[in-house]
């Protein structure tokens, strides 16, 4: 009986959901694409329908500045200067009960960004290059070029020693057994998605395995001097503390000038 009672109600609720799809939200534009400024707009077609007010959201986020209290069954949201930065889902929040709300898409074409512009790799070490895209939709392909006297020449993954590893938000060039002759130049990412292209450059630099070695060489040597100069002053210093003892006896061979320093320091122990 109970179960039976579950089942109605079940059916009930579907069917009064079915019933509550009526209102509808018109979009204008449907979709912003490639466009450097847009006026979003949404119109609910049931004007019976009591409205508390409206406001839109950025990416899930509540535009604060969009918040209307009026109960209009029509919204605007003006895009001044479309960027990256501002690509992504747009929706419009009527305040009903509940609330009834639709999406407009802006996309514009990815931003792309070298991680590092410069990278430097020590000879037959693996080097690694990233670029990050932002902006809506993120890029569906990713390419890299190497530059060669002007010329930018396709890489592609698996061939020599590269390997390139890509997700919509990045891409990363790996070149395994870095080379100074063949690897130091200009590497050019990429990004395209449905609107087009955008790149960054990535320039490397590889340094041979001794320089990358002098740093620590230099430390090496410099502690081998300090101990060899501490070594040589040690030795030289402790015969003359010797003679200086001894001195004391024989001072009067000494001038008088060097004999009453003696005598100075001397005194000046006593006192101590
Ligand atoms: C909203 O849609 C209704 C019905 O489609 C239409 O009559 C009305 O003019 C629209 N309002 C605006 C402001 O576009
Ligand atoms: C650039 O590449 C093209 C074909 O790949 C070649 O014909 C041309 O000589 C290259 N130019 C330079 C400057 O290397
Ligand atoms: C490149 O090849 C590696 C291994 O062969 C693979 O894991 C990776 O997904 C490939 N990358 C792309 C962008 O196809
Ligand atoms: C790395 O490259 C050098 C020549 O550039 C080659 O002699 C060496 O065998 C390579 N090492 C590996 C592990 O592939
Ligand atoms: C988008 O605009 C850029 C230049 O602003 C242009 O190069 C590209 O072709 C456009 N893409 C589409 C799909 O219209």
């Amino acid at each position: 009986m109970k179960f039976l009672w579950a089942l109605t109600a079940l059916l009930l609720s579907s069917w009064r959901a079915d019933a509550t799809t009526g209102p509808k939200i018109i979009t204008e534009p449907s979709e912003v694409s490639n466009q450097t400024s847009a006026v979003l707009s949404c119109n609910l077609t049931d004007t019976s329908l009591p409205i508390g007010g409206s406001y839109w959201t950025h990416n899930g986020k509540e535009i604060e500045e969009s918040r209307s209290k009026a109960s209009t069954h029509y919204t605007v949201f003006r895009l001044e200067k479309i960027t990256y930065h501002s690509g992504g889902q747009y929706e419009c929040v009527f305040e009903t009960d509940p609330p009834l709300k639709t999406t407009i898409e802006v996309k514009t074409l990815p931003h792309v960004g070298a991680y590092k512009h410069s990278e430097h790799g020590n000879e037959q070490d693996k080097g690694m290059l990233t670029c990050v895209a932002h902006g809506h939709p993120l890029p569906t392909d990713w390419t890299w070029y190497k530059k060669e006297d002007g010329n930018a020449t396709s890489i592609s993954n698996g061939t020599e020693r590269y390997e390139i590893r890509s997700t919509p938000y990045k891409t990363i060039l790996s070149i395994t057994n870095l080379s100074i002759e063949k690897d130091i130049g200009d590497y050019v990412c990429t990004g395209t998605n449905e609107l087009g292209s955008n790149s960054d450059q990535i320039h490397l630099r590889v340094r041979s395995r001794l320089a990358a070695l002098w740093p620590f060489l230099g430390i090496v040597a410099e502690v081998i001097i300090l101990v060899t100069i501490i070594f040589i002053y040690e030795k030289r210093r402790k015969p003359d503390e010797v003679n200086d003892d001894d001195d004391s006896g024989s001072a009067p061979l000494k001038s008088n000038s060097t004999a009453n320093h003696k005598d100075k320091n001397v005194r000046q122990r006593n006192s101590n």
